[in-house]
């Protein structure tokens, strides 16, 4: 198919030799905006051969070049934020202004982790061996930081770009080699900002851009005996290939169920302009999303009010009109979602709005009296949809939140300093905002989580880390 998007490796775009393309749907119109290459597992081998020898090449070359040429990329991909943001508008229905922001916060993201990676990878440790009972100052010891070898990247269709740069730009910068396997919707917006790579001059092979059907490579890539790493944004997906992959670190984010805890002295204006902030941007399609509002009784009226006021200002259309509220990303999403609007219904819930759906967009819809036994209390919707549980104890909501399988973020609001900080403390998840809703950015900001999202908690902070084992060699003196 002549009009298919190639695919990246040993620096050129190549077309597949299986002759077959993946579609790319547009959420808004549903119908086949892009194709991509169907790689093959031949394709995809020999991206790894590549990605093998050029590491060795690459993690000699100087930590100041591998940083401008990071630095290059990031203005590259600064200059093309237009196209690109045009693609993530196609592809995955993002608002015309969040499709740039995503972009933009990419580039300064790839600088930022050139200009960490040079500070942290010149450091190293230096020990004494008289700090260990029972001996001596007869042997030193010093450390230093080493690649990995071969990343995998799998970024999500939400923050295709951004997501896959936070992957990338570590990566790099620490002397490793990169394969990158783009989400369907996505692949496109993908393949553009690889090739601000291409266009920055890095070696060939260095990094690849796989695209395909999961049931063709996606196994293959994830358990190819070439791969040292994985960094995989998405879903259950990650706990299958936690399961699948070998004795590799593994760094995995796999979805949220952000609570919103609001105290009866909060400023409710506040809290309901950080809801609709926090739980109706990219149409709920965020792991950092509030997901669920756990409110103090005596407030709950006058919240949902407000709430209710603000939700109805939201515009709901197209992404190219920067509609507040776009069509969700696949038809499949949209069905589930209402599964779990049908289930609130029938078990009770008190709808603030109208339920209205037409093909994949959703009005954005919030759910009050939500109660335990309801699907929407516990499950993660990814659209616009938002229970309201009301609690009558603080105690009450710390639960609910430290009930549920995910811990990746939460907030909380009150004027108490001092209950927001034990609060926080209470609350099981890796990040808890106080009187903001939460987020991921800044993105130098440690990302980390617990429970179902994160697998191995060994490589807990992404760019402090920067995909780096430790090497250390030991010598004695005289
Ligand atoms: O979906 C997960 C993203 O990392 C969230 O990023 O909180 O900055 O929107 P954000």
């Amino acid at each position: 198919d002549g009009d298919a998007y190639k695919y990246y490796s040993d620096g050129e775009w190549r077309k597949s030799s299986s002759g077959k393309t993946v579609s790319i749907v547009n959420p808004t119109t549903r119908k086949t905006q892009y194709k991509v290459q169907a790689c093959t597992q031949e394709e995809v081998n020999k991206v790894m051969e590549l990605a093998k020898s050029a590491q060795k090449t690459w993690a000699k070359t100087p930590l100041w070049k591998r940083a401008e040429l990071l630095h290059e990329a990031a203005a590259i991909l600064k200059e093309h934020k237009a196209p690109i943001a045009e693609c993530l508008i196609k592809e995955i229905a993002k608002p015309a202004k969040d499709s740039v922001t995503e972009v933009v916060r990419s580039g300064d993201l790839i600088s930022y982790t050139a200009e960490e990676g040079v500070r942290i990878l010149g450091e190293g440790k230096f020990l004494v061996s008289d700090s260990f009972p029972g001996n001596e100052r007869t042997k030193y010891c010093l450390t230093s930081k080493i690649p990995l070898g071969v990343v995998l990247a799998i970024p999500p269709f939400n923050y295709p770009v951004n997501l896959a740069v936070s992957k990338i730009g570590p990566a790099l910068i620490a002397g490793n080699s990169l394969v990158l396997k783009p989400p369907t919707q996505g692949a496109v917006s993908c393949l553009h900002m690889v090739h601000c790579f291409h266009l920055a001059g890095f070696p060939k092979g260095l990094i690849s851009c796989v695209t395909g059907k999961g049931s063709e490579i996606g196994d293959f890539l994830t358990m190819h005996p070439g791969v040292n790493c994985i960094s995989f944004t998405g879903g259950d997906t990650g706990i299958s290939i936690s399961k699948k992959a070998g004795m590799i670190p593994l760094q995995m984010e796999l979805g949220g169920k952000d609570a919103c805890i609001v105290l009866e002295d909060a400023d409710l204006d506040l809290v309901a302009a950080n809801i609709i902030k926090g739980g109706f941007s990219y149409s709920g399609q965020r792991c950092t999303a509030i997901k669920v509002v756990l409110v103090m009784e005596s407030v709950a009226d006058a919240l949902v009010e407000k709430v209710k006021a603000r939700v109805a200002k939201l515009r709901v259309g197209p992404p190219e009109d920067d509609c507040d509220i776009t069509p969700v990303v696949t038809e499949s999403s949209a069905n589930f979602i209402e599964g779990l609007v049908m289930d609130a219904k029938e078990k009770g819930a008190t709808f603030c709005q109208q339920y209205k759906r037409e093909g994949n967009l959703i009005w954005p819809l919030l759910l009050d009296n939500v109660r335990p036994d309801m699907r929407i209390a516990w499950e993660e919707p990814f659209g616009p949809i938002l229970p309201v549980i009301r609690i009558n104890s603080v105690e009450e909501g710390i639960h609910h939140c430290n009930a549920s399988n995910f811990g990746l973020q939460g907030c909380v609001f009150t004027k108490d300093i001092n209950k927001a900080v034990l609060i926080s403390d209470a609350m099981e998840t890796g990040t808890v905002q106080i009187n903001s809703a939460p987020a991921r950015g800044p993105d130098h900001f440690p990302f980390q989580g617990l429970k179902d999202i994160q697998v191995n908690k060994k490589f807990l902070k992404m760019i402090t880390n920067l995909l780096l084992n430790y090497f250390i060699f030991c010598f004695r003196p005289g």
